[in-house]
């Protein structure tokens, strides 16, 4: 997600973000999120012949599902110190054959230089997160980085501005003698949504911490992402009817 900082959306993502929330990130939501990520990518992942891409890697989720599934080079593209800290570690415990097939890359995706690298791109809980400044930036450097008859499977962002607040509570997850917890709070903001997250930290009935992290995230519809991507070069990629995902084509005569 973008952090929410004062005066006009920026396209670079700041290093620091997610400093709050990386700790929290992982034992709050990693196994709930890899049986996602594995459910909406997993098939075309496996059929990879070239290299994946992974836009906005996060902790790595969609990177290590990648490595199971797939033979080919994984490219982890991650401009957050805090959260290229998680995945590097999570690299650091897998048998070193299937860490010489992954590359991380500690930048925005228009800063990695990637050209023709992969023949499938993922984009997962990612594009809501970025301006439309950010996204212009992004478009190419996605289509770039495809080979000519790749695809890109992006997790569309809200269509709508939510009425009210919404707020979505993270199971809580024992660690020891302590429980973490945690809540998103998601508002309107004029044309953008503010997420707020709350963390905590319990032992017994006492709170031992408390952090909050909040976002900004930018309301999009389905038909105007469309219309963004074919501005850029993408094709509907044809027969994909999986409403959860956006998928598209770099079409080969491009
Ligand atoms: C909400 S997190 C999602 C992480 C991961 N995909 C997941 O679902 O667990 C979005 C990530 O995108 C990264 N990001 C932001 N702008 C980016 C860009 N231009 N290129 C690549 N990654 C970017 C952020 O640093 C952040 O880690």
């Amino acid at each position: 997600m973008h952090p929410v900082i004062t005066g006009a959306p920026v396209s670079r993502p700041d290093p620091d973000s997610y400093a709050v929330t990386a700790e929290f990130y992982d034992i709050l939501q990693a196994d709930r999120d890899a049986a996602r990520v594995h459910d909406l990518y997993g098939r075309h992942v496996a059929r990879a012949r070239l290299g994946v891409l992974d836009i906005g890697a996060g902790t790595g989720r969609v990177t290590l599902m990648s490595l199971a599934e797939s033979a080919v080079g994984v490219h982890a593209v991650e401009p957050a110190r805090a959260m290229r800290t998680s995945l590097l570690t999570r690299l650091a415990t897998l048998p070193a054959r299937q860490r010489e097939r992954v590359t991380v890359h500690p930048y925005a995706l228009d800063e990695a230089a990637l050209y023709a690298a992969a023949d499938v791109a993922v984009c997962h809980n990612t594009v809501a997160c970025l301006s439309p400044a950010a996204r212009d930036a992004l478009w190419p450097a996605i289509h770039a980085a495809l080979a000519p008859g790749g695809t890109l499977l992006l997790e569309p962002p809200p269509a709508l501005l939510p009425p009210r607040d919404v707020v979505r509570r993270l199971p809580e997850q024992r660690v020891g003698a302590h429980v973490y917890g945690g809540r998103m709070t998601m508002s309107a903001a004029g044309y953008r949504i503010r997420t707020r997250v709350d963390y905590w930290v319990r032992g017994g009935r006492h709170v031992l911490r408390e952090h909050t992290e909040s976002f900004w995230m930018w309301p999009t519809s389905r038909t105007r992402l469309i219309d963004d991507l074919a501005r850029h070069g993408f094709a509907p990629l044809p027969g994909h009817g999986d409403p959860r995902v956006l998928a598209v084509t770099r079409p080969a005569h491009r």
